[in-house]
């Protein structure tokens, strides 16, 4: 995998827009005949050739050069079509986990990371240094396959204008019998559910820190 460190030039533009609206029958006419016109054929072979669960939402994204979205994963399967202008994607796959430092699942910033990649502070996350991923460059009419629980970055890039994207957002589908070793994104999904189960139990989430901390600290490290 290639490392991902870049120099980011520092962006001037002090106020940005950035639409991020679920397409439904209320964004007008026009936007629902254009999205009709997608090619459907085509993205439900995707769907049925990968065994994905039901559609379940589109993101319409429309928004300034400059913009970005900061690291994050989404727990479901993303077909990103890129309508208009161009888009920089950092792409991690779910074992980099530890080199992102997502937060905690009882965090309101649940899913995204601590670790920001435009300012990167080495001292407070170490193994962000060991950080390997994919960068891909969408251009109009790209789709790119995010698949559930990879992290990615987004950029519009300066000079291409205006950005449109339209996400096509898959549920699992039906999992088969479970294999061993498990594989990352597994782990994560195992993860996600015993911190939320802890948290429910412990019934505050102040307290979640020092029970886990008691529970691994000098025990399992
Ligand atoms: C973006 O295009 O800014 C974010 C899209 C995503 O996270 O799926
Ligand atoms: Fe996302």
């Amino acid at each position: 995998m290639p490392c991902v460190w870049l120099l980011y030039v520092s962006i001037t533009i002090p106020y940005r827009n950035y639409l991020q609206q679920t397409l439904n029958d209320a964004v007008g006419k026009r936007i629902v005949i254009d999205f009709l016109g997608f090619n459907w054929d085509w993205i439900n072979k995707q769907q049925n050739g990968n065994n994905w669960g039901p559609l379940t939402a589109n993101l319409l994204l429309i928004g300034q050069e400059g913009n970005y979205t900061p690291v994050h994963y989404d727990e479901q399967h993303n077909l990103f079509a890129q309508v208009q202008g161009c888009k920089r994607i950092f792409l991690f796959p779910p074992s980099q986990f530890e080199c992102l430092y997502p937060y905690p699942v009882y965090h309101p910033c649940d899913r995204q990371c601590q670790v920001d990649l435009r300012a990167p502070d080495f001292d407070r996350f170490p193994k962000l240094k060991r950080l390997k991923g994919y960068e891909v460059i969408v251009k109009p009419g790209d789709v790119l396959y995010i698949p559930m629980y990879w992290f990615h970055h987004v950029e519009s890039i300066i000079g291409s204008g205006i950005t449109t994207s339209i996400t096509f957002w898959y549920k699992s589908g039906p999992t088969g019998k479970i294999e061993y070793p498990l594989k990352p994104q597994q782990k994560m999904a195992m993860m996600r559910n015993i911190e939320k189960m802890i948290t429910e139990a412990l019934n505050s989430s102040e307290e979640v820190p020092p029970f886990m901390q008691n529970m691994v600290l000098g025990r399992y490290t």
